[in-house]
């Protein structure tokens, strides 16, 4: 597995300083609104156990699945496989997300989300690829971990075909890796 990597862009310590740093600033963004935390699977996940336990205001947890028609990444064609199993009416949500990166998955939560009512609604991504923004995507995150080149990256939850998750670093793969 690590020698599929070619480089690695962040290191356990920098994810973990980061994540201090954000647990923070939504600690007091988020004090006495009880948010609906919404983690966006399954490139969350090793994210979200860690940001959340970061946050030291009451929060609920929930998870939305969602895909794209044809399965692959990026169409634009997607689908809610799993909705969130609480009412978000009149609640602060906040979306977490592993990476923004054309910004469909996160355009098309957001918009599902956003027709629920929410009292308000923002975005947590770990990371950001602003070079790979398709046109016509304006929307925003409201935090961000890293902003990160425009390569194929893995590890803390992201995969390539169902691997790699479980590094605990992020990392760019190897191209030939891929094949
Ligand atoms: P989108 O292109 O912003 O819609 O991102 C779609 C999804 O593709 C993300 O939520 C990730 O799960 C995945 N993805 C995008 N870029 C990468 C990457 O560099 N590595 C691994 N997964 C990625
Ligand atoms: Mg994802």
């Amino acid at each position: 597995m690590e020698r599929d990597i070619m480089e690695v862009l962040l290191s356990e310590e920098q994810i973990k300083a980061r994540i201090d740093e954000l647990g923070k600033e939504l600690s007091a963004e988020y004090a006495g609104k009880d948010p609906v935390v919404v983690g966006v699977l399954k490139g969350v996940v090793v994210f979200y156990a860690d940001m959340i336990r970061r946050i030291t205001v009451p929060c609920q947890t929930d998870f939305m699945w969602i895909s794209s028609y044809e399965g692959s990444n990026s169409t634009g064609n997607m689908v809610v496989k799993r909705d969130i199993s609480c009412d978000i009416k009149g609640r602060h949500v906040l979306i977490l997300e592993d990476i923004y990166d054309t910004g469909n998955s996160l355009d098309f939560t957001y918009r599902h989300l956003l027709s629920k009512e929410p009292a308000s609604l923002k975005i947590c991504t770990l990371l950001d690829k602003p070079s790979r923004r398709k046109p016509g995507i304006t929307l925003q995150p409201d935090y961000v971990g890293f902003e990160v080149p425009n390569a194929f990256v893995v590890g803390y939850g992201l995969d390539f075909n169902e691997h790699y998750r479980n590094l605990p670093y992020v990392g760019i793969l190897k191209p030939e890796a891929y094949n």
